[in-house]
């Protein structure tokens, strides 16, 4: 599948059979996440990836209304950020880029998944206190997204509505 392909035809998944991803497949998706673009190249990022039923439990626990689509994934990675790493640019590289860093990283990983055949979703409705907790993330790290991953159940994915591009574009001016 081509970049262009991948982007025009990924949607969210929010339901997944229980197989579990093969390694592989599952390093390929990480390492498109490792590729993305950053500030100042500075690669802000950690990415912890959650195998264990009880463990992928928790999280879902730490979510908020306890989401469904956190229920059945074989894995869920959790993108977060080192805003030390980010530094350099001062107050704006540490609550700004490095995490806009990391939600390109998950966008990468989103689309790598779906050229590989599996589906996944960002999910950002959680406590991030109560995910440090369930990881073992330090204090000073930010969690950006959760990413459960696997392939489709039957009926996914759903294709929400997009609004036209001829709505959203300002040639020149606002
Ligand atoms: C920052 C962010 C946070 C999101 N949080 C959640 C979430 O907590 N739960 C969920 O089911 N989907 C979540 N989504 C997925 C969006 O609902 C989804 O991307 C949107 O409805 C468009 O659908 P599509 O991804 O199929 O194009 C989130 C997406 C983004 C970018």
């Amino acid at each position: 599948m081509d970049c262009l392909e991948a982007i025009k035809t990924r949607r969210s998944v929010r339901r997944y059979r229980p197989d579990m991803i093969p390694e592989q497949d599952l390093l390929e998706i990480l390492n498109a996440g490792r590729l993305a673009p950053t500030a100042g190249n500075f690669q802000p990022w950690e990415f912890i990836i959650a195998r264990d039923r009880e463990t992928i439990a928790a999280i879902r626990d730490a979510s908020y209304e306890r989401q469904e689509l956190l229920a059945t994934p074989p894995v869920v990675i959790a993108v977060c950020a080192d805003p030390k790493r980010s530094e350099y640019y001062g107050e704006r590289g540490m609550t700004y880029f490095c995490i806009l860093d990391c939600a390109i990283a998950t966008q990468n990983m989103l689309l790598a998944a779906h050229a590989l055949g599996y589906g996944g979703c960002w999910v950002g409705g959680f406590s991030e206190k109560k995910v440090r907790k369930v990881l073992g993330i330090p204090d000073n790290i930010r969690v950006v997204s959760l990413m459960p991953l696997g392939k489709l159940a039957e009926g996914e994915p759903w294709d929400p509505p997009k609004r036209e591009l001829k709505d959203i574009l300002h040639w020149d001016k606002w």
